[in-house]
Order: structure tokens, then C-alpha cells, then sequence
């Protein structure tokens, strides 16, 4: 790899922590054959949930002797840093987990917790960004255009450190394009659409819908993707920033049905992965409208940012016996392990639940899953 001299410099630089984020760059650059590094506009961290980053992680962090160089955010982390209590978290988890926030606020990271940090300070199109968060990095190459690899929590970090990245993946324009067509049959609810096809294929997908997807569709969409799949990007004809830059790939297929298995009763409804928009709160106050209270609990999981920017809505909502939680997930928490089935709208959370957190999980859209908490029938 070409490393300028400043760069080289920072190699060998007397601080560890700069030295070993430049290790890792270059390591990664090496691996994936950049022939650079170049300057990003972002980084965002994930791992950030002590029961995702343990006790080794906290100690590395804390140990950090370096500022990030560039805006940095933090993906979830295990609790809302409020309302633990209501959570049912244990004293020792929430300590520790104040110990990793700590530690990366030390070194500069905005306290985000989110994993939709384009709410916040949303990219322009073409900007470089180091992001780990799967949801994500797919997002902002295939909503906003701009240009990320799928980071992990380590590479990203040394990216925020370092204020560079390799240039390599999908910061090249040649390897941004399409390399299968999908088609999609009828109206299929876009984040099964994505949870099915991120298992089928590798690449790039470029989707035919019958209908124009809002942006919390395709926000949904490219979770699911990248949870079943290795999957960091995608088009949608007509409506992604770059579908008309590249051809039309010759290899397709159709999608008209997607079948999942509803083996469990639940005993929550979570809804909020990824992070509810605005948009998916104020509809989620609109369909509930015509109910009284839930039979079910139902926790929602937003950002901090949305969460304040809501506070009227969502203190209807707590009202009407909803939880809404800011900072955390269904995922990354552990407070999902004392239900025994948890029912999601999104394709994401179906594929982790039962991973990370041992439960089982059942798919509905945002409206059967709200049927269901407060009407069985
Ligand atoms: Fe976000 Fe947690 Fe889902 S981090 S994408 S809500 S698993």
C-alpha cells in the first residue's frame, strides 16, 4: 500500500493507540488490496453494548490514548441510559455498560446509541464514511449514496482514530454495480423481501417493486439484506441515487411469496429495528388510535434524537402502556432473554433474536404486530 509520509509517520508513532489503528488500516488495506488510504467524512462504532464488546473490550477501550479526527457516533448500546430499571437489567451490566459509554465519550465519540445515525447528520452523496452497523452501512450506500464498507467495531474505530480508511470495496465506483436483478411480484412486505433474498444471493442486488418504497421500506429492506447475506449495498430502479449509473445485469430473478414459519405465541411485541423513524412512530400513534390497552407488553426502540423530537406523541404512547426506549434494541440488550417469543417487523430482528438473544422470534408487518398485542383475535 502508497502511505504518504505523515502516514508513515503515524506508523510508527510513539502513541500505541495511533500506531495500532494504523497497524489495522494497513493490515486491511493490505488484505483487500488498497492501494491507499483516503480521508473519510464519518465513522461510526458499533459493538457497543457491554454484552457484545465483554470485559477484554472494555479494557482496550479504556486504555485508547488518542481523539477521534473526525465525527464519530456509536451504534445501541445494552441499555436505555435512563430507564434501565424498567428494563429488568442487573446492577453489575449497567455499571459496566456506563464504563464502555464513558470510555468512548472520552476519546470524543458523539453518545448517538443509535443505529440510524443518518437521522442525525445525514451524508451527501459520495462522501467517504468508515461505518460498521450492518443497517447502516447499506443504507448510506444505497439510500444516500455515499461510500462505506462493512466496517467492524475495531476497523471503524481505528478509521475515527486515524480520520482514513482504505480505499477499497465499495468506496470504487466499478464495484458499486448491480450484479443480479430481482423482481418483485405483488405487494411483499419489503423487509421479508430482503430477510429471503439476503440468504439466495451475494452481491449486489438491483430491485423491480411494483410500487415505490418509502424510505422506511428501504431502510428495512437493506437491514434484512444484511442480516441473511453478506450484503452492504443495493438499487432499487427508479428510486436509489445511483441505479441509472450502471447496466442492468443480465442474471435475474422473481420473488412472488416468502412463507415464515409462526411457531411461537408471543409474549412481546418489539418494534424498532432499525431505530424508528419519525415517520414510523407517528403511524404506529395512528394505527393504535382505535385500540384501548395492549394485552401484550409493546416495546418500541428509537434514538435519543427522535425520541426528543417526538416527546409529545410518545408520551401518548407511554399512556396508552407502551414502552419506548431510546439508546438500546431488542437485539443488543439482554433484557429480550426473559421473554420466551418475541414478535418483530423486521427481518433483522427475526434473524438475531434467536442467535444473540436465545429467543424465539415471529415476523408480522407493524400492523399485524400491533394487532396482536392488543387484540388476539
Ligand atoms: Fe439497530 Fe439493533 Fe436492529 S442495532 S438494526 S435495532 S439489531
Amino acid at each position: 500500500m502508497n502511505l504518504s509520509r505523515e502516514e508513515e509517520k503515524l506508523l510508527e508513532s510513539d502513541n500505541p493507540t495511533i500506531a495500532k489503528c494504523m497497524e489495522i488500516l494497513v493490515a486491511l488495506g493490505e488484505i483487500f488490496g488498497a492501494e491507499k488510504l483516503i480521508p473519510i467524512k464519518s465513522a461510526h462504532i458499533s459493538g457497543i453494548s457491554y454484552k457484545n464488546i465483554g470485559e477484554e473490550g472494555l479494557e482496550w477501550l479504556k486504555n485508547l490514548k488518542a481523539k477521534v479526527r473526525v465525527r464519530t457516533t456509536l451504534n445501541p448500546a445494552g441499555m436505555d441510559l435512563e430507564r434501565w430499571k424498567e428494563m429488568g437489567l442487573d446492577d453489575h451490566f449497567v455499571k459496566k455498560q456506563i464504563e464502555v459509554i464513558k470510555a468512548l465519550e472520552s476519546i470524543g465519540a458523539e453518545l448517538t446509541l443509535t443505529c440510524t445515525p443518518y437521522y442525525i447528520h445525514k451524508p451527501s452523496l459520495g462522501d467517504h464514511l468508515a461505518w460498521a452497523e450492518s443497517s447502516a452501512v447499506v443504507y448510506a450506500n444505497s439510500v444516500i449514496g455515499a461510500r462505506t464498507n462493512r466496517e467492524s467495531g475495531i476497523s471503524a474505530l481505528a478509521s475515527a482514530i486515524i480520520g482514513k480508511t482504505p480505499y477499497y470495496g465499495l468506496h470504487v465506483k466499478e464495484n458499486r454495480a448491480p450484479t443480479i436483478l430481482v423482481k418483485v411480484k405483488g405487494d411483499l412486505n419489503p423487509s421479508i423481501v430482503g430477510y429471503k433474498i439476503g440468504s439466495e444471493i451475494d452481491g449486489i442486488p438491483i430491485f423491480d417493486f411494483e410500487r415505490r418504497l418509502s424510505y422506511d421500506e428501504l431502510k428495512q429492506l437493506g437491514a434484512s439484506l444484511a442480516s441473511t447475506g453478506n450484503i452492504a449495498m443495493f438499487h432499487v430502479v427508479d428510486q436509489t441515487p445511483e441505479w441509472r449509473e450502471f447496466e442492468v445485469p443480465n442474471e435475474k430473478m422473481e420473488i412472488d411469496r416468502v412463507e415464515i414459519e409462526d411457531n411461537c405465541e408471543p409474549d412481546l411485541i418489539a418494534l424498532g429495528c432499525p431505530h424508528l423513524s419519525e415517520d414510523e412512530i407517528t403511524e404506529i400513534a395512528r394505527i393504535i388510535e382505535r385500540y384501548g390497552k395492549p394485552k401484550k407488553p409493546v416495546w418500541l426502540f428509537t434514538s435519543r434524537h427522535v425520541y426528543n423530537k417526538l416527546r409529545h406523541a410518545i408520551e401518548k404512547l407511554e399512556n396508552r402502556g407502551i414502552k419506548v426506549f431510546r439508546d438500546t434494541c431488542m437485539v443488543v440488550s439482554p433484557a429480550t432473554e426473559r421473554f420466551e417469543c418475541v414478535m418483530v417487523n423486521s427481518g433483522k430482528a427475526l434473524t438475531y433474536l434467536p442467535k444473540l438473544r436465545r429467543v424465539k422470534a415471529i415476523f408480522g408487518s407493524t400492523h399485524e404486530c400491533l394487532r396482536r398485542a392488543f387484540d388476539e383475535s
